[in-house]
């Protein structure tokens, strides 16, 4: 019996999966409902953003794929990964005790900066309507064997936590930042800066292109986008990996 149960209502618990984003996909395009959950103890093919592999060994974190049907437009898209990082920052908080720190756009890290959870968004948009969005959330709660390039760790390292009651935490916790992002898109904005942030901080960036440059994080447009102060000008990056270099 997995420490993962109980679920809620609409989480469906698989054993061992490739990916819970190809299991939410395939859900969506058959009709699922909103908020119709796959919770996984062990990914084989887990993955993350820009091509990177989501280490996903058995029992050793929280990996799980949520279908979201937003009516939202796709400016307010860009919020919801910032709402759904700091959701997962007040939730770990408010279950642990323990103070994270937000990476723009999608990472939660340690305070000494260090990977806790990642999240990945993956949309389907027909004629600019969307039509599904397949909203990933992985976080490390047991140590795993993580590559020193990671820069990862996890919350046990932090006080004694159980991956089934966290995830009951997080989960409804979600749900109600959710709507009230619904009806207030700048709600992501509010409590994402709630949290210590990478806002004030030297930040290096690498374009999609390749490209990198580095400046000093000054703030967040209503869209989500990141505010650079570069030596010259500030500069709006609307996608990009973000490193923090103090
Ligand atoms: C990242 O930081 O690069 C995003 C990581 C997202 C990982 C989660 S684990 C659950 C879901 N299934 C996947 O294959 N990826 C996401």
């Amino acid at each position: 019996m997995t420490d993962l149960l109980p679920l809620p209502e609409g989480v469906q618990y698989k054993a061992e999966v490739g990916s819970t984003m190809d299991e939410i996909r395939a859900l969506a395009r058959a009709g699922a409902p909103e908020w119709t959950v796959v919770l996984a103890d062990q990914q084989t093919h887990g993955r993350g953003r820009r091509g990177k592999v989501w280490q996903s060994q058995a029992g050793s974190g929280l990996y799980f794929s949520i279908l979201l049907r937003p009516r939202v437009t796709l400016s307010s898209l860009g919020l919801l990964p910032l709402l759904v990082g700091a959701s997962l920052a007040a939730s770990i908080q408010s279950h642990l005790g323990l103070t994270t720190q937000l990476k723009w756009s999608n990472d939660l890290l340690s305070l000494d900066g260090r990977k806790l959870a990642g999240i990945l968004l993956e949309s389907e948009v027909i004629r600019n309507n969307v039509k599904f969005v397949v909203l990933g959330i992985g976080v490390n709660v047991h140590r795993q064997d993580f590559p020193e390039e990671l820069r990862a760790t996890a919350l046990e390292e932090f006080g004694e936590v159980k991956r089934g009651s966290l995830f009951r935490a997080v989960f409804g916790r979600l749900r109600l930042d959710y709507a009230r992002f619904l009806e207030q898109p700048e709600f992501a904005l509010q409590l994402w800066k709630s949290f210590p942030n990478s806002l004030g901080k030297i930040v290096q960036i690498l374009e999609p292109s390749g490209d990198t440059w580095s400046g000093i994080a000054l703030d967040l447009d209503s869209s989500g986008a990141l505010l650079v102060q570069t030596e010259t000008e500030i500069k709006t990056v609307f996608a990009g990996e973000v490193s923090l270099l103090r």
